[in-house]
């Protein structure tokens, strides 16, 4: 039996790491590092040096393995990405059996948690198809707790719901009903210039809980402007970028 351990370890600040992901890595027989050719946005190197540092003195081997790439040129872009999760599925699989058989306790380090817009647990229920596995889950600090934190605001009003989606069905379907507050993940193309600014605050944030964090806040009508043009720069600057922000109406 392989037991797979899916650990959150935060967005990018070691010292998001919890006891418990520290204890899980460190009982791992092997750490999968995935990496994307030569996408620093993969942070495969921030992965590796968690490794580096916790895993001195123990018997954890790390492997880095290369990620299949979705086919974006399939028009049916849910077939597209059910083929790309088999194909992640089937390199797990085959360096899973490779490194150490169909025993041990295999470890991945997911970005922020696994439970949010991450789909490590789909994947590992196609795994289980090939090699009889167990999953456990490491709880990590999510880009939105990170975004609050750095904001030091609440995600809700008092007794109010709130909802997570993304940039494209922002911009695609407009203000879903139901909430005025939205968490938005996802959104490479500022997204937040198709809704009507009047009344509505945005607190947004770059690299949340790393070095490079910036973070803005204020009525979007004055910051939208300012947004797109910091994120540009950053982006230009950094090679990569990762953004969310929260969208809150009166
Ligand atoms: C594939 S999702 C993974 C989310 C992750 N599982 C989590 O718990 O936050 C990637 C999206 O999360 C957000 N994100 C992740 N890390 C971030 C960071 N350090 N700063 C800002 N946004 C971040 C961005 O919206 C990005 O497009």
């Amino acid at each position: 039996m392989i037991e797979l351990l899916l650990i959150g370890i935060g967005t990018g600040n070691p010292d998001h790491l919890t006891r418990q992901a520290e204890k899980a890595l460190r009982s791992a027989d092997l750490v999968l590092i995935p990496r994307k050719g030569a996408n620093k946005a993969d942070l495969a190197e921030l992965r590796q040096a968690i490794c580096d540092e916790l895993l001195q003195g123990s018997a954890a081997r790390v492997v880095i393995f290369d990620l299949p790439k979705r086919d974006a040129e399939n028009l049916d872009y849910r077939a597209g990405v059910d083929d790309w999760h088999d194909a992640i599925a089937r390199v797990w699989t085959d360096t899973i059996q490779a490194e150490i058989g169909d025993t041990g306790r295999v470890a991945l380090l997911i970005w922020g948690d696994p439970s949010l817009y991450d789909s490590t647990l789909r994947i590992a229920g196609r795994v289980d198809r090939a090699v009889p596995l167990k999953v456990t889950v490491i709880p990590g600090i999510t880009s939105l707790q990170a975004l609050t934190a750095s904001h030091a605001i609440p995600i809700n009003e008092i007794g109010a719901p709130f909802l997570v989606t993304t940039g494209r069905k922002l911009r695609e379907e407009g203000w879903p009903a139901g909430a005025d507050t939205l968490a938005i993940m996802l959104d490479g193309e500022c997204s937040f210039q198709a809704v009507d600014p009047e009344g509505v605050t945005i607190w947004w944030g770059a690299y949340v809980g790393m070095a490079e964090e910036i973070i803005l806040s204020g009525p979007l009508a004055e910051l939208a402007p300012r947004i797109v043009e910091t994120r540009a720069e950053s982006r230009a600057r950094h090679g990569w970028i990762m953004d969310i922000y929260i969208l809150r109406r009166a």
